[in-house]
């Protein structure tokens, strides 16, 4: 069955492309003007700053200092030789690897106390904090490669990439992205402003995915490990026994096993209710955000119209032309 066909089925709309609706004879709503510089009416955190440094997009960074001081920090930041640094899109499963990271460094399969925004470098408000950590710390963040501390190569510091399916990718940050945003923030809406680029703050996927492709080419050294969020889906205690020797920590299977299972998606989401989340995220807001949504695989199916499907897969098709830098699994 192709995937414009799942779609279908998935959005109740007849193969003829014919969707049921009734008819209504009262006046159309006066709709609202649309703003020139949010058209899609993305939430206000996750549109550009218009700011940029070496090269790339400066991301809205929820600290005291402004976003490029922040970015800037960052790139002078001290690295240290043992650091584990996840380097990821957002949406991709960064949470998950976060915490099998955590357990894996720890030799324990107990839950972090601490939600994983505090060893996110962009959300870190006083960076020195970062010091007081024992070695090996585990950092994560969705900076691009440009806005990464420039130690990270000279002191060979270990990168974890997660990738993600695109059109799963996309769905679960439109979710993430509406718990901030107006009822005008549709999924049409987002997807229309995600395949420009234009309205969202760190770009779209595969810039994320170019941008590493060219940093690994540039130093073929540096110790980078890839994790599909599709493999650790469905094999996550191999994939744990490869990270496990990526970090030089190598575990037994049974080991393995048991961070697969602390890790599944219902023991995380039961365990982030307990977990405490940095200042500079309690300023921003009193409650969590629903990070733990479904876990699954394939769920853009329940998501996408035949037309917005359509859309992606131009848009999908444009960007391989392009290069995709990496090849993403899970229908590309
Ligand atoms: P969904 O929105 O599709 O459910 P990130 O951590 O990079 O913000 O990514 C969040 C996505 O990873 C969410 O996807 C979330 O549910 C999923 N996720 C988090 N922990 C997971 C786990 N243990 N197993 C499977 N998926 C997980």
């Amino acid at each position: 069955m192709s995937s414009v066909e799942e779609a279908k089925i998935a959005t109740g709309q007849s193969t003829n492309g014919t969707t049921e609706k009734s008819v209504q004879k009262s006046e159309p709503p006066e709709l609202p003007t649309p703003d020139p510089l949010n058209p899609f009416h993305f939430p206000d955190f996750a549109l550009p700053t218009g700011i940029m440094f070496n090269g790339a997009p400066v991301m809205k960074c929820p600290v005291k200092d402004d976003s490029l001081t922040h970015v800037q920090k960052i790139r002078a930041l001290d690295m240290r030789a043992e650091d584990i640094l996840i380097t990821a899109y957002p949406k991709c499963g960064t949470h998950w690897v976060a915490e099998i990271l955590h357990m894996l460094t720890s030799g324990t399969s107990e839950h972090n106390r601490r939600t994983k925004e505090y060893t996110m470098l962009e959300f870190c408000d006083d960076l020195s904090f970062l010091d007081t950590l024992t070695s090996p710390r585990v950092l994560n963040s969705h900076l691009v490669m440009a806005h990464l501390p420039t130690q990270i190569v000279d002191k060979n510091v270990k990168l974890v990439h997660v990738i993600r399916g695109p059109k799963d990718t996309a769905v679960s940050m439109y979710h993430h992205l509406k718990q901030s945003a107006s009822d005008q923030f549709t999924f049409d809406n987002f997807i229309k402003g995600y395949v420009t680029g234009e309205y969202i703050v760190f770009s779209h996927q595969f810039e994320y995915l170019r941008q590493m492709a060219q940093f690994e080419r540039a130093h073929p050294d540096q110790p980078i490990m890839h994790v599909h969020y599709e493999d650790l889906k469905q094999d996550p205690s191999s994939v744990i026994h490869e990270l496990s020797q990526f970090i030089g920590r190598p575990a037994s299977p049974a080991f393995c096993h048991e961070v697969a299972s602390a890790c599944g998606f219902s023991n995380m989401k039961k365990a982030d209710a307990d977990r405490t989340m940095p200042e500079s995220l309690t300023k921003l807001r009193t409650s969590k955000l629903h990070l733990y949504r479904k876990g699954i695989v394939g769920d853009w199916k329940n998501q996408f119209t035949v037309a917005q499907n359509e859309m992606f897969d131009e848009f999908l098709a444009q960007q391989k032309q392009k290069g995709f830098g990496f090849e993403p699994k899970g229908h590309v």
